[in-house]
């Protein structure tokens, strides 16, 4: 890795000159059909905020880090999370509809863990069930002079004209890029759940994976999360397996902090799971578990994409980390093996659209499969294919990391747009026919789509969108 400063030179650096590689290509008429844009964000250096920046709220052991996910397989359910930082009591989460008196309690599981020398708050995690589609309800945590009032709304009822609008946001961090990303999402207020595709605090760029970046992060993105559901992908920023530390156990802090209702689609681990919501079918998956032939992922994917009902719902989403396709130098093929093993299935199933983070910069594909290699027949270029899904990686949530923006030249044909910019997504999903999907970058105001691209639902009208 290379150190912040030096890669905050090069990244200007070499911005300039692909900037002016860029105009002369453009001025010689020779660019490729894609589009890179030569919009670059202005290079700044990507520390995380101080740890002071999001404070515990005030009152005695104040419930924080609130978080909601969706708690079943039909958007029924609500699975609040919280953390108490220095007792277990009161040990419920209490909700009511909008506009009505009567008040239910629902109690929390608790769960807590050490790494290496730290020790976490009490990590409640309670399923509210039962819930009526498209309600409001409020819910309340705490007691005493730290009670905290919160308030989400139920999906509608799963169906094919639904409509319905996603945020999407990658590798958020905790830098003032971040807080940009997120800010500028929160200010949308078309979004109504989060699609997020992994690697979230980036505590383990901190010595001793520093946990306290996880309670940071938690009270960071609170006033999104407590309100809407966030779904959620496990990234390599989840995974700290640090053996030098003696801590072995993949996913420990992620899994201990982040609950997700895998079991009511049937599946093994919370790292690969689905849910449906309104006109969406989301299949999430894990980069980094197992997912070779026999293996719990594999078998279960497989079973999987044969019980989707487009008629049910017609769009066919897919989130996971390390992506399938995606033009720049910066983690370049990691996800080949993963897209050998799963892409045929999921252009027999017509999946729609497949979001991935991992690379810090924006990118989205043409329909194009790679599909036809068999070792020995030499065909190993993505070709359109209508039935395949575009491909967006929005690893671009601005954290410690920073941009990457050493994009392969020329661009290859199967790329449409490319952009080395902080940023976010929403996915407005009109009918079964058609979703708008826009990207934000955070220079813009919020309204401004960078790139922007009309949706053609792949089981109701498989039609060609231009490019
Ligand atoms: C954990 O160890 C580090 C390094 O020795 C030290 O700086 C830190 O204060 C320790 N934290 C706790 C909670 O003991
Ligand atoms: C909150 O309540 C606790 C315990 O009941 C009490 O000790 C504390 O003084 C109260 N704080 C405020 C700001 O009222
Ligand atoms: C985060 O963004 C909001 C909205 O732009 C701003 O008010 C706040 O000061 C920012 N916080 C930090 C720590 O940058
Ligand atoms: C691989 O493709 C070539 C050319 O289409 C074909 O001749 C060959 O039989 C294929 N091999 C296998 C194992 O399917
Ligand atoms: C679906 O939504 C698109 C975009 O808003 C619209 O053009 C189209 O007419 C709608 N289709 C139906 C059947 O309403
Ligand atoms: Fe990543």
């Amino acid at each position: 890795m290379l150190s912040k400063s030096k890669l905050g030179d090069m990244v200007a650096a070499v911005n300039l000159v692909a900037f002016f590689l860029l105009l002369l290509l453009n001025i010689t008429g020779a660019r490729s059909c894609g589009v890179t844009s030569p919009f670059v964000r202005k290079p700044q250096p990507s520390v995380d905020l101080s740890l002071d920046t999001f404070p515990p709220p005030p009152g005695y052991n104040a419930p924080e880090q609130v978080h909601i996910t969706q708690g079943d397989h039909d958007g029924r359910s609500v699975i609040v999370s919280w953390v108490t930082p220095l007792e277990p009591h009161p040990k419920f989460v209490t909700h009511w509809e909008a506009n009505r008196k009567t008040k239910h309690k629902t109690h929390s599981m608790i769960t807590s863990y050490k790494y290496y020398n730290y020790s976490s708050g009490y990590i409640h995690h309670a399923t509210i069930k039962r819930l009526k589609y498209d309600t409001k309800y409020f819910y309340e945590l705490g007691a005493g002079n730290a009670t905290r009032r919160f308030s989400f709304s139920t999906p509608p009822k799963v169906g094919p004209d639904v409509p319905y609008t996603f945020g999407i946001i990658g590798d958020l961090g905790q830098t003032v890029d971040s807080n940009k990303t997120f800010e500028h999402y929160v200010s949308n207020s078309k979004g109504q759940a989060m699609l997020f595709v992994g690697d979230l605090s980036y505590a383990d760029d901190h010595l001793l994976h520093d946990n306290r970046r996880w309670d940071t992060w938690g009270r960071f993105v609170e006033k999104s999360t407590a309100y809407q559901p966030w779904i959620w992908t496990a990234g390599n920023h989840e995974i700290d397996f640090a053996p030098e530390l003696g801590e072995t156990v993949p996913f420990k802090p992620y899994l201990h902090r982040y609950q997700v209702p895998y079991k009511a689609s049937q599946s093994t681990s919370p790292l690969w799971y689905s849910v449906k919501r309104a006109s969406a079918y989301i299949i999430v998956l894990s980069s980094y578990s197992a997912y070779g032939k026999y293996t719990p992922q594999y078998e279960w994917l497989k079973k999987e994409l044969p019980k989707v009902n487009r008629a049910e719902t017609p769009w066919l989403i897919v989130l996971l980390h390390s992506p399938w396709y995606n033009t720049n130098g910066y983690h370049y093929m990691e996800g080949e093996s993963m897209r050998v093993t799963f892409e045929p299935w999921l252009v027999e199933h017509k999946v729609d659209v497949v979001l991935a983070g991992h690379v810090h910069s924006y990118e989205r594909t043409k329909r194009v499969s790679n599909v036809k290699y068999n070792i020995t027949n030499g065909l190993s270029s993505p070709v359109k294919d209508h039935s395949a899904p575009i491909y967006i990686t929005i690893g671009d949530g601005g954290n410690i990391e920073g941009i990457a923006n050493r994009f392969i030249e020329p661009q290859p044909s199967y790329s449409a747009y490319r952009e080395a910019s902080f940023g976010h997504a929403i996915l407005e999903i009109k009918n079964r026919t058609h979703a708008l999907f826009t990207w934000h970058r955070n220079q813009d105001n919020e309204p401004v789509a960078a790139d922007s691209k009309w949706l053609f639902n792949r089981h109701w009208y498989p039609e060609e969108e231009d490019s």
